[in-house]
């Protein structure tokens, strides 16, 4: 069958990557794809944000099949747009409904969603212009340090975190107030702030149908040391190593079975990835946030573990047949590093020259900021690429992936040489 991707970043290069191993792949579309993906299908210079022109693609194409890769289509309705034109009936489409993509897209609903339904989240309220002085009032009730974020989507970019409450204000003013600002929206969540280690826990869904994909830890701040700005992620690894089982039960009981439950009973049909970000308190597991898609890097690890026909896997959820599908994961240790252009996540520069990636053999280099100008391949966005690797534990697949940037080379390029650091001297 021909299938159509969406999407350009090193997430989509992945998906790209496992879809052109299916046996039931005839040809692979991707628009607007990138550097990696031109060489794996065909890229369609469109954006996918406009609807018509993707409709067209499906039906000159005799797409028989669309995966959704980012959230922005989602939030903004992709789905309803193409479910609803009678000549695509016959196309099975990887990613929810606009009602559905609000879990990511809004954040006051997202919340309102975890309370209605119980699932343990960080105290919070929703602020808009008028009422400044009560959210100053909520943040002077709060401990520090305090939370800010954006209501509607912000690439990872719209959570303000600080431990000084003259800044907390000075920022909620901001973003409440200043219309030119970078952070301005219309709501803000005033949010508790949690404790506690971080993991991204993803299901494929069809309704209450679900497969459960490996766990993995995204690294998200720029900096070493988990310090500076925060970004879509610098680095991730799956497995989690000491992973503790239980805690996904927890997960498992007190998270996906009841937001699965509150979809359904809301009369929300949720198709595709749903990803929960999740933070172990003591042992309890709370949820930051729902993301309506996989999430990038995670996709870098995730899915090269699975070894199953992701075609098959499509295709058994659009029977519903997904909960009985075995799935057959690599039990290896997989790290990916992240390499960006130097500035991201604020300003950086692009079109530079990437030399290297020919060289690198141990290691699968996926591409997201790229795009090629005749036979140069240059930079093109601020997360360039992803370097993943496996191997028996997490320190030999670290080195494969250190040693592969070693080999790549742009001007600017910038990665964290510390990603899974706090696990290496728990393995030998
Ligand atoms: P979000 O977009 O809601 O996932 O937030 C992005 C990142 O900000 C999360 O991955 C956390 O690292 C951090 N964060 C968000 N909300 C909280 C919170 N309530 N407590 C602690 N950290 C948070
Ligand atoms: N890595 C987190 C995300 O994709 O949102």
């Amino acid at each position: 069958m021909n299938v159509l991707l969406l999407g350009s970043g090193a997430r989509e290069h992945v998906f790209a990557w496992k879809i052109t191993q299916s046996k039931l792949l005839t040809k692979l579309f991707i628009t607007p794809g990138n550097g990696g993906t031109s060489e794996l299908g065909e890229n369609l210079d469109v954006t996918y944000n406009s609807f018509e022109e993707v409709k067209k693609i499906i039906l000159t194409n005799n797409i028989k099949l669309v995966v959704i890769g980012p959230e922005e289509p989602l939030v903004n309705g992709i789905v309803d747009i193409l479910k609803s034109d009678p000549n695509l009936k016959n196309v099975i489409i990887i990613g929810p409904q606009k009602k559905a993509a609000q879990l990511e897209g809004n954040k006051e609903f997202a919340k309102t969603f975890m309370q209605k339904n119980n699932i343990p989240t960080a105290k919070y309220k929703a602020f808009t212009k008028g009422y400044i002085k009560e959210a100053y009032a909520f943040l002077e009730q709060l401990n520090p340090p305090y939370v800010l974020k954006a209501n509607e989507l912000a690439k990872g970019k719209g959570v303000i975190i600080t431990s000084d409450l003259i800044h907390a204000k000075s920022k909620l003013k901001e973003m409440l107030w200043s219309d030119s600002s970078k952070i301005a929206s219309e709501t803000v969540i005033v949010e508790e702030f949690l404790k506690g280690n971080e993991l991204s826990i993803t299901i494929l869904a069809n309704g209450s149908n679900y497969l459960l994909l490996p766990e993995a830890k995204d690294y998200k701040k720029i900096g070493e040391n988990n310090s500076g700005l925060n970004t879509g992620g610098m680095g991730a690894i799956s497995p989690i190593p000491n992973y503790n089982h239980q805690f996904l039960s927890k997960i498992k009981q007190q998270i996906i079975d009841p937001t699965l439950k509150g979809l359904t009973q809301s009369k929300i049909d949720y198709t595709g990835f749903l990803y929960f970000g999740v933070i172990n308190v003591n042992q309890t597991p709370y949820l930051l946030e729902y993301n309506c898609r996989m999430g990038d890097p995670e996709a870098q690890v995730v899915l090269p573990r699975i070894k199953n026909d992701i075609i098959e896997l499509f295709l058994a959820l659009e029977k519903k047949e997904l909960s009985s599908v075995k799935l057959n994961i690599d039990e290896n240790q997989f790290c990916t590093v992240v390499s960006v252009s130097g500035g991201y996540p604020q300003e950086f520069e692009i079109n530079k020259n990437i030399t290297g990636i020919d060289e690198v053999t141990d290691s699968l280099i996926f591409q997201g900021g790229t795009k090629y100008f005749g036979k140069n391949l240059t930079t093109n966005g601020g997360r360039v690429l992803s370097a993943t690797s496996s191997a028996t534990s997490l320190k030999k697949a670290l080195e494969k992936s250190y040693t592969a940037l070693k080999k790549i080379h742009f001007d600017y390029e910038y990665y964290r040489k510390d990603i899974g650091a706090e696990f290496l001297n728990q393995q030998s």
